[in-house]
């Protein structure tokens, strides 16, 4: 029998999540606010609401056999209670733990991985005492609500206090600034007894935006198996099922947790053609009980991401129907600099090769 997955959420996640129900012949249905949502193309068919729309979400859980989210700021109250009634594996709880900077990285901490030293901030008292703490330079987060590097700044000294006076009544971070070698991330699948892992990424932001994602990540054997075997011993410890992201900053042989994401996750758009089976579709098979697929990389690849400004080279891109060189773009009506508009993925050393001829809106950062 077909069975219907919901998802809140329908950017391009939930288009890349309903794409890959469909192939294994799943029914979405998807919940947005915005009309024009991406996967609302796909999708079987469409709620438009707002997240905090408790009668849609409602609808969207009658109409589904099992549920899950894109959108990581649902109401913890509202899904705590839908959790009740319907069939949502992955739970509020990873959401919930994920929700909050602070509450996010003490339950790292609590469950055996290593953080940058942080403190949390509530009012210009406690951001004096915080950098006291922590010292220059530090990195000021807001505790919710924040992607994209949205709601951070650096402050390198007592000057740069101006910089976050707006935000000063805020609930945020304050977190040491770690001078990172590089930063790496792993998208990992539990079906609450095994946990697959796709391979890692090495990653490069741009304004606090992913740009670049090298797989295989360089980086040595003995941070590689530090930062696999510490990223499902957490995941182990925090009971999580579905899908889980976990970001990290990688000094030395010193591997330290950023931030997670009980979702899909921008460098695992790779696996879609890097590997043998992808984020999406582990998500689904999890979420439909079918046994979960260990992946394997194809070939070194690299995924760039598609903002506002890169769209029209993108295009071109897709035009030349280069081989092993992969365009999505997510159908978004506005083109707007530093929305992702789409991504591509370059399989091989060949594709990978091809990078540098086309003119990004940055220079692209080679791996070290
Ligand atoms: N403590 C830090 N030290 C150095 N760089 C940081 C720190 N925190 C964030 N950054 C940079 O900003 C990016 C975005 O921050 P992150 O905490 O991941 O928030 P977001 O939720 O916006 O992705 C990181 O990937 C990293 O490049
Ligand atoms: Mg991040």
């Amino acid at each position: 029998m077909c069975k219907t997955i919901g998802i809140i959420g329908g950017g391009q996640l939930g288009l890349m999540l309903a794409e890959e129900a469909a192939l294994l012949g799943a029914r979405t249905v998807c919940l947005d606010p915005a009309a024009d949502a991406p996967a609302f193309r796909v999708a079987n068919s469409s709620i438009a609401a707002a997240f905090d729309d408790a009668d849609a979400l409602e609808k969207l859980c009658r109409q589904s056999d099992v549920i899950t989210y894109e959108f990581e700021n649902v109401p913890s109250r509202l899904l705590i209670e839908l959790e009740r009634k319907y069939n949502i594996p992955q739970g509020f709880e990873p959401l919930f733990d994920a929700q909050d900077r602070v509450r996010e990285k003490r339950n790292a901490l609590a469950n055996g991985l290593q953080t940058p030293q942080f403190a949390e901030v509530n009012d210009e008292a406690s951001l004096l005492a915080a950098i006291e703490q922590v010292g220059y330079p530090c990195v000021f987060k807001t505790r919710t609500l924040g992607y994209d590097g949205h709601g951070q700044a650096v402050l390198r000294c007592a000057e740069d206090i101006a910089k976050v006076k707006n935000l000063i009544d805020t609930p945020a971070i304050l977190e040491q600034f770690v001078p990172f070698d590089y930063e790496a991330s792993i998208v990992m699948v539990s079906d609450g007894k095994d946990i697959i892992h796709f391979p890692i990424g090495r990653n490069v932001h741009r304004d606090g935006i992913l740009d670049l994602c090298f797989v295989p990540a360089q980086m040595s054997q003995t941070v590689q198996n530090q930062l696999i075997a510490g990223s499902k011993e957490f995941m182990r410890r925090c009971g999580y099922r579905g899908i889980l992201a976990i970001e990290y900053f990688v000094r030395g042989n010193q591997v330290l947790f950023n931030e997670m994401a009980p979702r899909p996750h921008n460098s695992g758009h790779y696996t879609i053609e890097g590997c043998t089976t992808n984020q999406f579709r582990e998500l689904a098979r999890f979420l439909l009980g079918k046994p979960l697929q260990s992946p394997q990389l194809v070939a070194p690849t690299v995924m760039k991401n598609i903002l506002g400004e890169d769209f029209d080279v993108a295009q071109c891109i897709a035009k030349q129907g280069l081989n092993n060189v992969f365009v999505h773009l997510y159908g978004k009506t506005e083109c707007r600099p530093k929305r992702k508009m789409g991504h591509i993925t370059f399989v091989g050393e060949e594709a990978v090769g091809t990078m540098a001829q086309w003119d990004f809106a940055a220079t692209t950062n080679p791996q070290k």
